[in-house]
């Protein structure tokens, strides 16, 4: 069995990127759309719920609202198209020179709708999350994202859907599981009125799976993630 504590301050498994080997996680958060879970992870810095720092955010779509925010904020915002490089191993080279260059230690997906790819996964391997507006396994998988998952919810008639935050492997939705949330389908329910319950649960879950990394408490063996006990 392969047992591993997810420290920020140890970093074990991949080598620190340079430049990293401050206490707080030096979070990237990538996404593809308007952000709200970015700004509900921003707003929860702010008032002192995540001990982390923002310090990038990154975008595979130029007119992504989610850049906005960031700049609103004072915090850099990136777009890093992939179709605009040569090849695959440039848009790597890239991907991982923008995360060294903010001296990125942890990344958040938050609605990235583009495929990491292995070597940046493996970088940041135990230290990249996703979040997922289902319970996985179900509704997961690649094409599986947005309105897709509430539609197929709502389709396939399940009475509970939810939350899950999970860390993210080399495929779709499959990493091992961090948490999880349940929020009930509601027989009136459309995929906005579900969509838009379904993202507050997010906004919540989202910041305080990331305090358990940043507090150094998330163990992983094989894909059972266990939470430690906060210290008194
Ligand atoms: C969220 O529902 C998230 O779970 C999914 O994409 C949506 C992003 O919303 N992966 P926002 O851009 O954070 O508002």
């Amino acid at each position: 069995m392969l047992t591993c504590v997810i420290d920020s301050h140890v970093m074990r498994g991949p080598k620190p990127m340079s430049n990293a080997r401050t206490d707080r996680i030096r979070l990237a958060v990538f996404a593809s759309g308007g952000g709200s879970n970015f700004e509900a992870i921003v707003e929860a810095v702010e008032r002192g719920a995540l001990p982390l720092e923002v310090v990038l955010c990154l975008s595979d779509r130029p007119e992504a609202g989610v850049l906005e925010r960031a700049r609103r904020r004072g915090i850099p915002a990136v777009v890093c198209t992939p179709r605009t490089f040569e090849d695959e191993a440039a848009y790597v080279a890239e991907l991982l020179a923008t995360l060294e260059r903010h001296a990125v230690t942890f990344v958040a997906l938050a609605g990235y709708l583009k495929r990491i790819p292995a070597p940046v996964v493996h970088a940041f391997h135990g230290r990249m999350l996703n979040i997922h507006p289902a319970l996985l396994p179900a509704f997961g998988g690649k094409g599986m994202y947005g309105m897709r998952v509430h539609r197929a919810v709502l389709a396939y008639g399940v009475k509970w859907t939810g939350v899950t935050v999970h860390l993210v492997d080399e495929a779709y939705d499959t990493g091992p599981i961090v948490a999880q949330e349940p929020v009930p389908v509601r027989d009136d329910d459309t995929p906005e009125t579900l969509a838009a319950r379904v993202l507050e649960v997010e906004h919540r879950i989202y910041p305080e799976t990331l305090r358990f990394f940043a507090e150094g408490r998330v163990v992983v063996a094989d894909r059972r993630v266990r939470i430690l006990d906060a210290p008194e």
